[in-house]
């Protein structure tokens, strides 16, 4: 079965084409970062417009790089939600177009299911149950997977989420939108004695997670500075990544000793950041506990987890090309 992926849930238009026997053939993506740039953060209204123009051209480079045509395609994958709804109608409804015109079913996919089985398109790939660590710039969440569409929710942000705090004190630290990828680069050349950020919800016995104060404590420490320094928001930088990451890992590891699992695998846009990845790993490695990351390509955004998500619901696909979105969406 040839399933066409389609993502638009915010400012990424992926499109890919995963085959059941053969695995991914082709995905292609369009990121709205340049666009959105110079206004700070992603308007909704620009994202709909310009994933309309991208998604037809995209699926014709799929379709044409993995030697198929339209007539080849089996089942149309598309985000339902949660994401922007503008965003969303687009996909959702050039998906139920084409399942119309081309008599194929659609299958809804939930954006974070995309996200959590992700790490299946990699190899070694994990096997069920594992952890999951979703860490993206709307979630952060560690949930249970038992198996396709058995997830359960360990533990959650009560307020920002990872992404969206790296966003933010980019952003007090005057780095360019977005500010995730820029921030956790000049990390790299911050000391990580010079600050010391608290470690927020720590201790709090559960696998919840807050990141607001964080964000509170690094404007704090910016006003404190005489003068910002290149070597100072580098260091600031890199004390917010230490305890950022800190947290994380420490809650991903109780996650694991509270299931008894043995299997963690990374996803959303953050499991993208070096410094994650690297302690993660160290601290799988001294508990004899595995991490799996999907290919960086496939960390934020992309169409190849639809389709693959897709794919892996083919039973839940429909012929009534009556469609809604989810623009709020809880995956459990
Ligand atoms: O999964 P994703 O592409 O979109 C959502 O569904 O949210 O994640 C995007 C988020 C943004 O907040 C971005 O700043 C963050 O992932 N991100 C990073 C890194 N790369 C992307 N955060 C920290 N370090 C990175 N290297
Ligand atoms: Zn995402």
């Amino acid at each position: 079965m040839l399933v066409l992926g389609i993502e638009s849930s915010c400012d990424e238009t992926g499109i890919a084409l995963y085959d059941t026997e053969k695995g991914l053939l082709s995905h292609h993506l369009h990121s709205q970062i340049a666009m959105h740039a110079e206004y700070g953060g992603v308007v909704p209204e620009l994202a709909s417009r310009d994933h309309i123009r991208r998604v037809l051209p995209l699926t014709e480079a799929c379709l044409k790089d993995a030697n198929q045509t339209l007539a080849d395609i089996d089942a149309i994958a598309y985000t339902e939600g949660p994401g922007l709804a503008g965003a969303l109608l687009v996909g959702a409804s050039i998906a139920n177009a084409l399942g119309f015109a081309l008599g194929k079913p659609v299958i809804p996919v939930h954006h974070l299911e995309g996200h959590l089985l992700s790490p299946l398109l990699a190899t070694p790939r994990p096997e069920f149950p594992f952890v999951a660590l979703l860490v993206s710039g709307g979630h952060s969440q560690l949930m249970a997977v038992r198996g396709v569409g058995k997830y359960e929710l360990l533990g959650e942000t009560v307020d920002d989420a990872a992404g969206e705090a790296f966003d933010k004190t980019a952003k007090l630290l005057g780095l360019p939108y977005p500010g995730g990828p820029a921030l956790s680069k000049l990390a790299e050349q911050g000391d990580p004695k010079r600050f010391t950020l608290p470690r927020p919800m720590l201790h709090s016995g559960d696998l919840d997670f807050s990141f607001s104060g964080l964000k509170t404590a690094v404007l704090t420490l910016v006003k404190q500075q005489a003068e910002l320094t290149e070597q100072t928001k580098a260091d600031i930088a890199r004390a917010f990544q230490e305890a950022i990451v800190e947290v994380l890992v420490k809650k991903s590891v109780a996650a694991l000793k509270q299931t008894g699992m043995k299997q963690i695998v990374v996803a959303g846009g953050v499991g993208a950041n070096k410094q994650l990845r690297n302690q993660l790993d160290e601290a799988a490695a001294k508990r004899k506990l595995s991490v799996f990351y999907p290919p960086l390509a496939f960390c934020t955004d992309n169409g190849a987890m639809i389709a693959f998500a897709g794919a892996q619901r083919l039973q839940f696909a429909n012929h009534d090309y009556r469609f809604m979105i989810k623009p709020r969406w809880d995956l459990s």
